[in-house]
């Protein structure tokens, strides 16, 4: 089955106003392919900008985090509604930076998951494991546990795309090899089969993550289950559009 290829942006705590206005500016002027899905992820206060500046027909404004509960009482987060009246269609879960720095827990990440999705929100869901991890050979463990969380809870993954990002290749410039990342995805998409079943885990998009540039993106090109980017630093340079045209 073909999946449409798909970039995602993620900007994390970075840019102001006045650069963010940049990158969608620079986006505007491109010629961006029709067929791949691009999702760009700015700081939440900078969302509602980013949603009325991008002129882009194929892309669409994500949050990077969003709370398991409806709006209320709840100082400092973000609710799904709030996010969706912003004009912004997806939202970033389970990112390593929350789960490692933050403290999240693979329920809390499932239950803020099942929320969004049940509130009309699609969401990249993030997995992955540390260099510690990798080390004892439990990466695919890890990240079936991550997945179980929310499997056990959501049974539709029709809105879901899947972010593989080992720990230790995010932000240090150190990319798994392709080879390495198709070995990894070809498990997660097999242990998906077992949990969401054929059909919804052929479906799936399952994206690499941890240090894409506009060099290397290319190189993953023929992985059959290779289906796009999450993209961190490099989505705040021009060479992110490299990144978008690498499937050309
Ligand atoms: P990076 O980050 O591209 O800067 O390694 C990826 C991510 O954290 O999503």
């Amino acid at each position: 089955m073909a999946r449409q290829f798909f970039v995602g942006g993620n900007f994390k705590a970075n840019g102001t106003k006045s650069s963010i206005t940049q990158i969608v500016e620079n986006l505007n002027t491109q010629d961006l392919p029709k067929e791949v899905e691009v999702v760009v992820c700015p700081p939440s206060l900078y969302i509602d900008l980013v949603v009325k500046e991008n002129k882009q027909p194929t892309v669409q404004v994500g949050a990077q985090n969003v709370f398991n509960k409806p709006c209320g009482a709840f100082t400092g987060e973000l609710c799904a509604e709030q996010i969706l009246d912003a004009g912004a269609k997806w939202t970033l879960t389970g990112h390593s930076e929350r789960r490692t720095i933050i403290k999240e827990s693979d329920e809390f990440i499932a239950e803020k998951t099942k929320y969004a999705l049940d509130h009309g929100l699609s969401v990249i869901l993030c997995i992955g494991e540390t260099l510690e991890e990798r080390k004892s050979g439990i990466t695919l463990q890890v990240c079936a546990r991550q997945l179980d969380a929310v499997s056990k809870i959501v049974s539709d993954w029709s809105k879901v795309v899947v972010a593989y990002e080992p720990v230790w290749a995010i932000g240090t410039g150190l990319a798994a090899t392709p080879d390495d990342a198709q070995e990894t995805h070809k498990e997660i998409r097999e242990h998906l089969v077992k949990t969401i079943g054929k059909d919804q885990a052929e479906a799936t998009r399952i994206l690499y993550g941890g240090s894409v540039n506009g060099k290397n993106a290319v190189e993953f090109k023929d992985k059959p289950d290779i289906d796009g980017f999450l993209v961190g630093g490099a989505s705040l340079k021009p060479e992110f559009v490299n990144i978008i045209k690498s499937r050309l």
